[in-house]
């Protein structure tokens, strides 16, 4: 069987599958790299799309959503395109209305608090901007030579920007309805799973070849508590998924390290890790069981090359010392971030990586 979005073998030679590879803890040439937010603000020419279209507007016209795309593909050399998208964006599906606010994040125009705001929201409320996103999916997979992976928010972390209204760095209000109102705060997860799923089912079918959840701020919480108000609903997303025959990639946020041990069980294949907690570590207290992908501290890219370059070589060394290994950020790239610094960067893994692998062979 052909897997999604990999061509079959000998009539695409050109097409770069490291990346799937390394998912599935086969064996690699050298490590395969992409980062986490990596169309953005640091690309001069991103900044002058920016200037006449919002992220939503981009979103809505899919040859330039896939343009965007394509762009650190192109200049950085990256193993994997991740689609130009926003984890808030399935959310106009169940009726909910936001703004992408410049320099702060998500602002939602009436948020959910109590029962009768969750009753208002409704599954194909509109269409979610879903024919866009698989517009812009099937424009990919045609110029794309490396996997494109799609992704979803989770969901605590989409909860949490519903709940509030607004990024928060406390979750007072998020909390405060988790331990207050448990049956409300379990039919919004419910609700936020089966959302995140149905994008992500669709995304696959029309040709990504991989995904990621990302619950950025899963860190927030205790391991009990994530244990008994969120794992659940993670789960539950990647069991309803379980049949799609792609890398799923689970990115429990910064600081979520006390949660590794607690995701042993999950179906997924890949496991996003922070610069808080080494990837032997990360390895170790998830069971062995996944591949791995980070953990380089984005703000190394303000060191000195030297630095920078070290920092790098002993995060490939513990991700190498292993099958199943993705060069990443712990978390996204930063609008000051340099494209030179990240050009270089990227070809170091590359170089740095393939000598290791030649030596291991
Ligand atoms: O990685 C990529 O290049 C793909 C695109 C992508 C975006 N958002 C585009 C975007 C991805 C993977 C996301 C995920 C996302 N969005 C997350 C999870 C990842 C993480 O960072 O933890 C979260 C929490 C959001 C919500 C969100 N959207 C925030 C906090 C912000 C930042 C607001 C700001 O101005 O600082 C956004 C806006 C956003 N999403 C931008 C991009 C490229 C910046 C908008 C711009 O370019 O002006």
């Amino acid at each position: 069987m052909v897997k999604k979005n990999e061509r079959p073998k000998g009539t695409d030679m050109t097409f770069n599958d490291r990346f799937l590879r390394a998912c599935r803890r086969e064996a690699v040439d050298r490590a395969p790299v992409w980062y986490m937010r990596q169309a953005g603000r640091y690309d001069p020419d991103y900044r002058r799309i920016k200037e006449k279209y919002s992220l939503l507007e981009i979103c809505r016209r899919p040859e330039l959503a896939a343009e965007v795309t394509l762009m650190p593909v192109r200049k950085l050399g990256v193993d994997a395109a991740i689609l130009y998208s926003d984890i808030m964006i399935p959310l106009e599906g169940l009726g909910v209305r936001f703004e992408i606010v410049r320099h702060q994040g998500p602002v939602i125009a009436e948020p959910v608090r109590t029962a009768a705001d969750l009753d208002r929201l409704r599954p194909g409320a509109a269409d979610g901007g879903l024919p866009h996103a698989l517009e812009t999916i099937r424009i990919l997979v045609r110029e794309l030579k490396v996997p494109l992976i799609t992704f979803a928010g989770a969901p605590f972390t989409l909860a949490s920007y519903l709940v509030e209204g607004k990024p928060t760095r406390s979750f007072r209000l998020t909390k405060t309805m988790m331990y207050g109102e448990p049956e409300l705060w379990h039919r919004l997860m419910g609700l936020l799973a089966e959302t995140a799923a149905a994008w992500l089912r669709a995304h696959v079918e029309a040709g990504a070849g991989a995904f990621q959840l990302f619950d950025s701020w899963a860190g927030a919480l205790s391991p009990r508590d994530y244990e008994r108000y969120v794992l659940p609903h993670v789960r539950a997303v990647f069991d309803m998924l379980s049949d799609l025959d792609v890398p799923k990639i689970y990115f429990p946020g910064v600081g979520a390290g006390e949660l590794l041990p607690l995701l042993a069980g999950l179906k997924a294949d890949v496991i996003g890790v922070d610069w808080r907690v080494s990837l032997a570590e990360a390895r170790r207290r998830t069971g062995g069981r996944f591949a791995v992908q980070g953990n380089l501290d984005p703000y190394v890219l303000t060191a000195p090359t030297p630095v920078m370059r070290e920092q790098a070589a002993r995060v490939i060394d513990e991700g190498m010392a292993e099958p199943g290994y993705i060069f990443n950020l712990g978390h996204g790239l930063f609008p000051e971030a340099s494209l030179d610094k990240l050009r270089e960067l990227t070809e170091f893994v590359h170089e740095y990586s393939a000598d290791r692998a030649s030596k291991t062979r």
